[in-house]
């Protein structure tokens, strides 16, 4: 990595706190004594034994100390990850979008760190389990750090942020035995999807070979949520953002993934490990959905419900950009584990929408780090950003900048930090014009919640649809609860007939005798003697 660029500014900057543990430095204390040996402890010694040991040694009460405190804790969602750094660079400027250099400078390099990660297995489950994937860019702007906090599939099981504890307690281990839902009982995940309609697209997503990809590599990477561009004569647009990687996209097959998670739990790890250490570095297209602000509500979709896709031959994606991931982390916690994403983290040129699930993560991340790292978690060397921060907050737990002088408030008689315009840089919000009633409501719009599901099964192949259908028949077979898996296998008709046919005949329960009438497009559905051999696998 040439140094002199924008990707080796964060690697100078993270060279400051970095230190090489194969020199020949000596063996200290942490407080920086010298020491001679790490072997044995202080203890009472006569010639023909050795006696109590002694409490006094602070040498190996350090030792001890520091190794009880290594574990913190582990990310509530998303513990399980893998990361890389890279460079992102626009070869098309999206100049009548935004006035955000990151997106218009077509001669920036912005060094960038990635996490990958599954959604709901501790830190030490396996990778090819059936699950959404996180992907997670962070930017290093010369603006301050933007991060994309995405996934690989499109949507989401929730459209108001309110309901992310349930979806997550119903999806994560059962309180009483801690049996994770994902490998075993599933009476509590399955109950939630049939509560919970709205939920029925991303299921579908989440039964299909989207679910177990071959290769972080062979990834897509959703924004999921919608953001905002303004650009530089004031003009706003609704946006999607999507990352396609270079190598296609490539799944799993359900017996592959099955072997792999006892076989080689760490097999995505590893084939990023090993692509990035053997040069071959993973790439990806970034692409734009835009839509202008006046068409907002042209769709007869809601464009803020992160539970549809805006389908691109509505809102085709224009592909402007390229980012690659070059170089392993130095350290897998300080870097991977460390790395802090926030979805409230956009620059100047970039906004957020009134997208209610955006609106909640914007507080989840930025609260749940503070007691996963600690208030000066944006000091950390992976997070802190390549620009100058300066402003008056103070204190807190490891705070570790030293800042001199007796101003702590602004403004000051100091002039410190003087107030800035719009064109010297300052983030200005979006002047949003908004007026209504306080309630609780979503509007109509947000209220249908078959035709996406609708389309996507519409859009499969036979052999993909097959997937599907075998992989209900899986998950569904493992609720014990005949209400859980009979309710799903009637929900299903409301997606397709021959679908929710074919699995009641897998895993019981009664056959469905009438469907919703099929709203999607493209092909309609398949019947069902296309589907002769369709096993449980
Ligand atoms: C973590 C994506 C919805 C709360 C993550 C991570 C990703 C992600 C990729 C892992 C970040 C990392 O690698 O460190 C998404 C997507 C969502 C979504 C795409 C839907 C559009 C939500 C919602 C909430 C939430 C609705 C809460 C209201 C969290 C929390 C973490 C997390 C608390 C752990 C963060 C940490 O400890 O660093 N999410 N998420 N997410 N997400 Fe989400």
């Amino acid at each position: 990595v040439a140094l002199g660029s924008r990707e080796g500014d964060k690697l100078k900057d993270l060279a400051q706190n970095t230190k090489d543990t194969t020199n020949k430095d000596r063996l200290t204390t942490d407080y920086g004594v010298k020491q001679g040996t790490a072997d044995d402890w202080l203890r009472v010694a006569s010639h023909e034994k050795t006696g109590p040991m002694l409490l006094e040694d602070p040498f190996a009460r350090e030792r001890i100390m520091r190794f009880d405190h290594e574990r913190i804790p582990e990310r509530v969602v998303h513990a399980r990850g893998s990361g890389a750094f890279g460079k992102f660079r626009v070869y098309e400027s999206a100049a009548d979008l935004t006035f955000a250099p990151v997106l218009t400078d077509t001669s920036r390099e912005t060094p960038v760190f990635v996490r990958f990660s599954t959604v709901l297995g501790s830190r030490g489950s396996a990778d090819t389990v059936r699950d959404v994937r996180g992907f997670a860019v962070k930017f290093y702007t010369e603006e301050g750090n933007w991060d994309i906090v995405g996934n690989d599939i499109p949507v989401f099981f929730i459209q108001d942020a309110i309901k992310f504890p349930d979806v997550i307690h119903a999806a994560k281990p059962e309180p009483h035995n801690e049996v994770p839902q994902a490998q075993s009982a599933h009476n509590n995940f399955w109950d939630f999807q049939f509560n919970h309609t709205e939920s029925t697209h991303m299921f579908m997503w989440a039964m299909s070979d989207r679910a177990i990809p071959r290769s972080f590599r062979m990834m897509q990477g959703f924004g999921v949520n919608t953001f905002t561009l303004i650009n530089a004569k004031g003009e706003r647009h609704f946006v999607k953002f999507t990352w396609t990687p270079e190598l296609g996209v490539h799944s799993l097959v359900w017996d592959e993934a099955l072997k792999l998670a006892g076989q080689d739990p760490d097999f995505h790890r590893k084939d990023l490990w090993e692509a990035i250490a053997n040069g071959v570095f993973p790439k990806w297209k970034f692409g734009i959905q835009a839509i202008p602000e006046a068409d907002e509500h042209k769709f007869d979709f809601d464009i803020l419900d992160a539970t549809k896709v805006w389908p691109e031959d509505l809102v085709p994606t224009r592909y402007i950009g390229e980012m690659e991931l070059n170089r392993n982390p130095d350290e897998f916690f300080t870097q991977v584990e460390q790395i802090a994403f926030c979805t409230s983290h956009v620059v100047p040129g970039i906004g957020f929408s009134d997208d209610p699930l955006l609106q909640g993560r914007n507080f989840s991340y930025f609260d749940t780090q503070i007691s996963r790292l600690g208030i000066n978690f944006q000091e950390l060397p992976i997070n802190r950003p390549t620009c100058p921060v300066m402003n008056f907050n103070r204190d807190g737990a490891l705070r570790h900048t030293i800042t001199r002088g007796t101003v702590n408030y602004w403004p000051n008689r100091y002039e410190a930090c003087p107030p800035a315009a719009k064109e010297e840089g300052a983030y200005v919000e979006y002047a949003q014009k908004v007026m209504g009633i306080k309630a609780r409501m979503r509007s109509d719009k947000f209220k249908d919640h078959f035709s996406q599901a609708q389309l996507f099964w519409n859009s499969m192949s036979t052999i993909e649809k097959r997937h599907i259908i075998n992989a209900f028949g899986f998950e569904l077979d493992h609720c014990e609860d005949p209400v859980v898996f009979g309710r799903m296998v009637q929900r299903l008709a409301d997606i397709d007939l021959n679908l929710a046919q074919t699995v009641a005949e897998l895993v019981g329960g009664e056959v469905p005798k009438q469907g919703r009438p099929n709203h999607g497009r493209h092909a309609p559905a398949l019947s069902q003697t296309e589907f002769p051999g369709s096993t449980p696998t």
